[in-house]
C-alpha cells in the first residue's frame, strides 16, 4: 500500500451520480498536486462527455477501436497520435496556452508530426537540401529580444517539405536528415539558410486519421510552410512556422496552424544577393525577423493568462504552482 494511501478510502454506492467522485477519490492517493488537478478535471470532463452525449456501448467500442488503430499506426517516424491531436485543433490550442506570447514577440504555432532529432548543424549560408528538391530559396533572418537586442548563439532548427510535398521521413530509403538543419545565430542575431520554396502538402492520410477526415468531408492539405524551433538558454523555446500568403489552403489548413502574423510573401533574390550567395537572381528570397521572450517574461505572462482564464471559468478558489500552473488545493 502506498504511504499516502488513505486507509479510510471506500468506494461504495456506485451509480451514475457517484462514479465521478469515486474515481477522483481513488486517483487522489498521492501528493502530486498538479497531477491531482489535471486528473480530476480529466475524469470530470470525460464522464460529463459520456453523460451529455448519452454515449452508447457501441460508440464507446468504436472509439476504443479507433484509438487502438491510431496507436498501431505509430512508428519511430510516424506519429499518428500527434496527427489526431493536430486535426482536432488540440495541438495548436495547447501550444498557445503553454507558450503565450506578448504582441511584441513572434507568435508560436503547432509543432506538427515531422520534427526529428537527427538534423545536422549547418554553417550560415549553406543549404539544408540535397539536389533537385525544389526551387531555391534564401532565408535571411535576425533573432532579437522584444526590445530589439540581437541574440547570439541561439539555435534555429528548421525543416520543410520538398517540391513533391514530402518530408524526408516519408521516404522509405531515408538514410539521413534532408530538408532540415540547425543554424546558430551570429553576434548580430542574424542567420542565413539556403532551402527550397515550400509547397502545400497533404498530411499523411493513409491511416485512421485520414479515414476520419474523409468521413468528415475534410481535405488533408496544409498550406506551404516552413517549421522553426528557436532555442537559447534563458529564453522561452519558440515553436513556430511561417506560411505562404495566398496559398490555396491558407484559410483551410487541416491542422489549424496558420496565424496571420506568420504569413510571408516571397520576393525574387535579385542580382546583389545572388552574387553574394552564389545563387540565381530569379531564385526566391524570404527575409524574416524573429523575436523571443525570456523565461522570466514567459512565466509572468503564464501567471497572468492562467489567472484570467481560471477566473473566466468561474474557479475563484484556485491555487497556482511556482510555474504558474493550476494545482489542487493543499489538504487541510
Ligand atoms: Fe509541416
Amino acid at each position: 500500500m502506498p504511504a499516502s494511501t488513505k486507509s479510510s478510502l471506500k468506494i461504495v454506492d456506485m451509480s451514475d451520480e457517484t462514479i465521478t467522485q469515486n474515481t477522483i477519490a481513488i486517483n487522489s492517493q498521492h501528493d502530486d498536486r498538479r497531477l491531482l488537478f489535471v486528473l480530476e478535471r480529466l475524469v470530470q470532463h470525460l464522464h460529463d462527455f459520456a453523460r451529455e452525449t448519452r454515449l452508447t456501448t457501441e460508440e464507446w467500442e468504436a472509439g476504443i477501436q479507433f484509438l487502438t488503430q491510431v496507436g498501431q499506426k505509430c512508428t519511430d517516424l510516424r506519429q499518428e497520435f500527434v496527427l489526431l491531436s493536430d486535426i482536432l485543433g488540440f495541438s495548436v490550442l495547447v501550444d498557445s496556452i503553454s507558450h503565450p506570447k506578448p504582441k511584441t514577440a513572434t507568435i508560436g504555432t503547432l509543432l506538427g508530426p515531422f520534427h526529428t532529432h537527427d538534423a545536422q548543424d549547418h554553417e550560415n549560408g549553406t543549404s539544408i537540401c540535397s539536389e533537385d528538391k525544389g526551387e531555391p530559396l534564401l532565408i535571411e533572418g535576425r533573432l532579437t529580444d522584444t526590445q530589439g537586442n540581437p541574440i547570439e548563439g541561439a539555435t534555429i532548427d528548421l525543416w520543410h517539405c520538398d517540391k513533391d510535398g514530402l518530408y524526408d521521413t516519408q521516404y522509405a530509403d531515408r538514410e539521413e536528415a534532408d530538408m532540415r538543419g540547425i543554424y546558430h545565430t551570429k553576434a548580430d542575431g542574424t542567420f542565413v539558410v539556403k532551402a527550397t520554396k515550400p509547397v502545400p502538402y497533404p498530411i499523411p492520410h493513409d491511416g485512421p486519421v485520414g479515414a476520419l477526415l474523409k468521413r468528415l468531408n475534410r481535405h488533408p492539405y496544409r498550406p506551404a510552410h516552413i517549421h522553426f524551433i528557436i532555442e537559447k538558454e534563458g529564453y522561452d523555446r519558440l515553436i513556430t512556422a511561417l506560411y505562404h500568403k495566398g496559398d490555396p489552403y491558407e484559410t483551410s489548413d487541416a491542422v489549424f496552424g496558420v496565424k496571420s502574423p506568420l504569413l510571408f510573401s516571397l520576393d525574387k533574390l535579385g542580382k546583389k544577393k545572388a552574387q553574394k550567395y552564389n545563387m540565381n537572381e530569379d531564385d526566391w528570397y524570404l527575409p524574416w525577423d524573429f523575436k523571443i521572450i525570456t523565461d522570466a517574461e514567459s512565466r509572468e505572462l503564464i501567471v497572468a493568462k492562467n489567472t484570467e482564464a481560471l477566473q473566466k471559468l468561474g474557479r475563484d478558489n484556485f491555487v497556482l504552482s511556482e510555474a504558474g500552473l493550476p494545482i489542487a488545493a493543499p489538504l487541510d
